[in-house]
């Protein structure tokens, strides 16, 4: 059985060796002229070595005014390949290839080509959650920032076809009114959040302001005092002088939300599976650490490739929602 001066001594060498590890992964960043971009769903000490962190909106933004040689994005896939979309000439580097996302994944580049050719005549708007391939065939990107503006920005003749998220799809239905084809993909995180659970926990704590994704399913939606991208809570928490919110989302942005709001309580919505936080966790955002981050800066891999025939169509389809500002 350990004693009290082992634990010490082991969580010293712990602190001891993290403190190597970040001292050697801002020398490479140093070294490789590299900038790190980080989600708000990483873990802390991820969102601590990052140059800048934010919504998929804001970090899209952050890779296309870059102009270093390397861009280190932790997040997960789909984010660091819009970065090399807008970067085609920078190395755009991933610390774990199967970083990956439910929503991209539910829609496979072959079947989406073969549900548009059954439904021509379409505007189609996909949402950033998805391959470049899906991106390659839409006409226009839209993040959760930005759903509404890019859909009202559609003439309200023309048909519109909405992937993969069908629950940000129906969110932005009901708020611009417009009848969107959905293809039927959801986040496994945000439809992990239990509505049961938070209806209990809603009732213990009255005073709370529920605060939801717009990838919750629509009966978590409808009872948000806020709907928006994890960016837009941010602003929320801070604006609204409520003292005690419920967090409807992936956890990792409390990290930031305790840092920009201490004195207030924030309590993370209840996943249907009990896991060690009893909370809802990304396992692909969970999947880069520091040991990764520290192995990408020193080799250069794993590098983000877009075949120029995929790449400049997608871009197209990106650029048309940043030129809305
Ligand atoms: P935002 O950061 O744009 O709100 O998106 C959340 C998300 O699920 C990214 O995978
Ligand atoms: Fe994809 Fe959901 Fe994870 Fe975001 S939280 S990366 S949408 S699986």
């Amino acid at each position: 059985m350990s004693t009290m001066t082992d634990r010490l001594e082991r969580t010293r060498a712990a602190h001891k060796y993290r403190m190597l590890l970040v001292e050697e992964i801002q020398l490479l960043k140093e070294q490789r002229n590299a900038v790190v971009l980080a989600h708000y769903y990483q873990t802390p000490e991820v969102q601590e070595l990052a140059d800048h962190i934010g919504d998929s909106l804001a970090l899209a933004q952050a890779a296309d005014r870059s102009t270093a040689d390397v861009i280190l994005f932790c997040g997960v896939h789909f984010m660091a390949e819009t970065a090399k979309i807008l970067n085609p000439d920078r190395t755009v580097l991933l610390p774990d290839l199967n970083a990956g996302c439910s929503l991209a994944d539910s829609a496979p580049a072959e079947v989406f080509a073969r549900f548009l050719a059954m439904h021509p005549d379409h505007v189609v708007v996909s949402y950033i959650n998805c391959s470049a391939a899906v991106k390659a065939m839409s006409d226009i990107i839209c993040t959760s920032s930005n759903a509404v503006r890019v859909v009202n920005s559609i003439p309200p003749e023309e048909r519109i076809i909405f992937a993969p998220d069908k629950h940000l799809g129906a969110y932005v239905q009901r708020v611009t009114g417009r009848r969107m084809l959905l293809w039927d993909g959801v986040c496994e995180v945000h439809v992990n959040i239990s509505t049961d659970k938070l209806k209990l926990l809603m009732s213990r704590h009255p005073e709370a302001k529920l605060m939801a994704h717009p990838e919750c399913p629509e009966p978590i939606l409808a009872e948000a005092d806020h709907v928006g991208s994890t960016a837009s809570m941010l602003q929320f928490v801070q604006r609204d002088p409520g003292m005690s919110f419920i967090v409807a989302t992936e956890a990792g942005i409390l990290h930031n939300m305790r840092k920009a709001v201490p004195h207030k309580t924030l309590l993370p919505a209840p996943a249907f599976a009990d896991n060690q936080c009893a909370c809802s966790e990304c396992p692909y955002m969970k999947l880069n650490t520091l040991e990764k981050m520290r192995d990408a800066l020193r080799d250069l891999r794993p590098e983000i490739i877009v075949h120029e025939h995929v790449r400049i169509p997608a871009e197209r389809a990106l650029r048309r929602m940043l030129d809305l500002g």
